[in-house]
């Protein structure tokens, strides 16, 4: 029987959820996982919806299953079992068969297999939300050619999240561009989880804090400017208590981090654009130095433990809720900066304002501010988020909390990377005439690189080291 409207390969936690969520939106779907046994397990466990679901054994009558012309979802771990998979399809398909990998693929892999794809469809699409978002409402980010992602958009935006009505789906731009703004996210989520962290560790090892109280104060300030999903979360893991020991479930997890490389992907493409993100970079650099256990303890035990203790009347919980009202705005100017800034190099006109709008609900880095940020894109795409009057206006407000924050866990030897990050670029961004004037001075010293002058923006100029 050829009647689903859509199939699904790759039953993993993602992809399951997502099948549950197309057959949940009325949609007829086809499924088919390398491990016919998982199929089985996935469709006994399908309840109501097993109804709209046909398991296929085979990939032959997966294919036959489809509706033609046929569209099919890939969620299969990215890198190279991608690119078997859509191999192995396209030997069965018609030539205006969709295949849409959405998986969390390097956007550079996505650009080439369109490119692969000629005039075969395939879109590349960003799916946020963990294993809830893909079950209840996903994100979004659509990329490839506009008249395939049509072809999908009721299924996608009738499954998406929604935000007072509208889905959070949306179509970024040709190729890659989906994936893109995906691994842009990411690195977002990455410096708005290690500013999270930061905080944490200023109340648990400066303030003395214990779990519940933690707890507690991120509750509160998921009633206030920095609700959102991460704010919420951070307090119910600093609430949870481990059932084997009794314990905070905070102190029995290991404090290294782990990484798929989305967070890494994002920086290494920001190097390539000359885009500056340092706290999201900075928020990688923690995950990489979080791992050196060893080293770490060595390090401790050469240098004996910081001081750490800081007095609650010298730091606030409001001082520290300022300060990361501050880190947040400036994590996601850079992100939506170095969006800008791909859009420019790649001619590919991703829309900032709709970007901030399909982030208002589904995706991992939902937040009370994504509104606001959406409303300041409109205004002016191009303009630095920090710059907007509503968040230059926030940050006059809170960046001298930041200030006090960073420089007593300087003090108390508490490491800050990525509020302290957001802190040097906000100053740096707030400084017309800067110090690099020094480093010119110095490349034409020793190589004779050659520099502007302020009365001469010509570059060619030299100094009179020589004389
Ligand atoms: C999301 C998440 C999701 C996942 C990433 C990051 O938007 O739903 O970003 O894609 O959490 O794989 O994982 P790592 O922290 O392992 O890089």
């Amino acid at each position: 029987m050829s009647n689903a409207e859509i199939g699904l390969i790759g039953l993993g936690t993602m992809g399951a959820a997502l099948a549950l969520n197309i057959a949940d939106n009325g949609f007829d779907i086809a499924v088919w996982n390398r491990t016919t046994a998982k199929t089985k397990a996935f469709h006994d466990q399908a309840g109501d919806l097993a109804q709209r679901i046909t398991p296929t054994d085979t990939l032959e009558d997966f294919v036959g299953a489809l509706k033609s012309p046929r569209a099919i979802i890939l969620m299969v771990p990215a890198g190279q079992p991608v690119d078997d998979q859509i191999a192995a399809l396209r030997a069965l398909l018609d030539d205006d068969d969709l295949i849409i990998d959405a998986g969390n693929a390097n956007f550079h892999d996505t650009n080439r297999r369109a490119r692969d794809a000629g005039d075969l469809p395939f879109l590349g699409i960003g799916v946020s939300g963990g294993e809830e978002g893909a079950r209840f409402g996903p994100s979004i980010m659509g990329g490839g050619k506009r008249a395939y992602w049509d072809r999908v958009a009721h299924i996608l935006t009738a499954i998406a999240a929604k935000h007072q009505g509208q889905p959070c789906a949306t179509w970024m731009g040709e190729e890659g561009a989906g994936h893109f703004v995906k691994a842009v996210h990411n690195g977002i989520e990455y410096a708005d989880m290690q500013m999270i962290a930061e905080a944490y560790g200023i109340m648990r090892d400066g303030l003395d804090m214990d779990h519940a109280a933690i707890a507690d104060t991120f509750a509160a300030w998921d009633k206030g400017p920095l609700r959102s999903y991460l704010i919420e979360i951070s307090g119910k893991v600093a609430a949870a208590t481990d059932p084997a020991t009794g314990q905070p479930m905070l102190d029995v997890i290991v404090d290294a981090a782990g990484q798929k490389g989305t967070g890494r992907w994002t920086v290494i493409e920001a190097q390539h654009l000359a885009a500056p993100i340092p706290a999201i970079e900075a928020a990688v650099v923690a995950r990489n130095l979080s791992s050196q256990r060893e080293a770490r303890a060595a390090g401790e035990d050469l240098f004996g433990a910081a001081p750490h203790r800081i007095a609650h009347d010298v730091l606030s919980l409001d001082t520290l809720e300022e300060a990361l009202i501050a880190g947040k705005i400036l994590c996601y100017a850079q992100g939506f900066g170095m969006i800008e800034k791909a859009s420019e190099q790649f001619d590919w006109a991703l829309p900032l304002p709709a970007i901030a709008e399909v982030w208002r609900e589904g995706c991992i880095i939902r937040s009370a501010m994504l509104d606001d940020m959406a409303t300041a894109l409109r205004e002016n795409p191009q303009r630095n988020l920090m710059m907007a009057p509503k968040f230059a206006d926030k940050l006059k407000a809170t960046h001298g909390a930041l200030r006090q924050v960073v420089a007593q866990a300087a003090l108390h030897g508490i490491a800050l990377p990525a509020l302290s990050s957001g802190l040097a670029y906000f100053d740096a961004m707030r400084t017309a005439r800067g110090t690099a004037n020094m480093v010119q001075g110095q490349r034409d010293f020793f190589g004779a690189h050659g520099f502007a002058r302020v009365d001469d923006d010509a570059d060619g100029h030299h100094g009179p080291w020589g004389s």
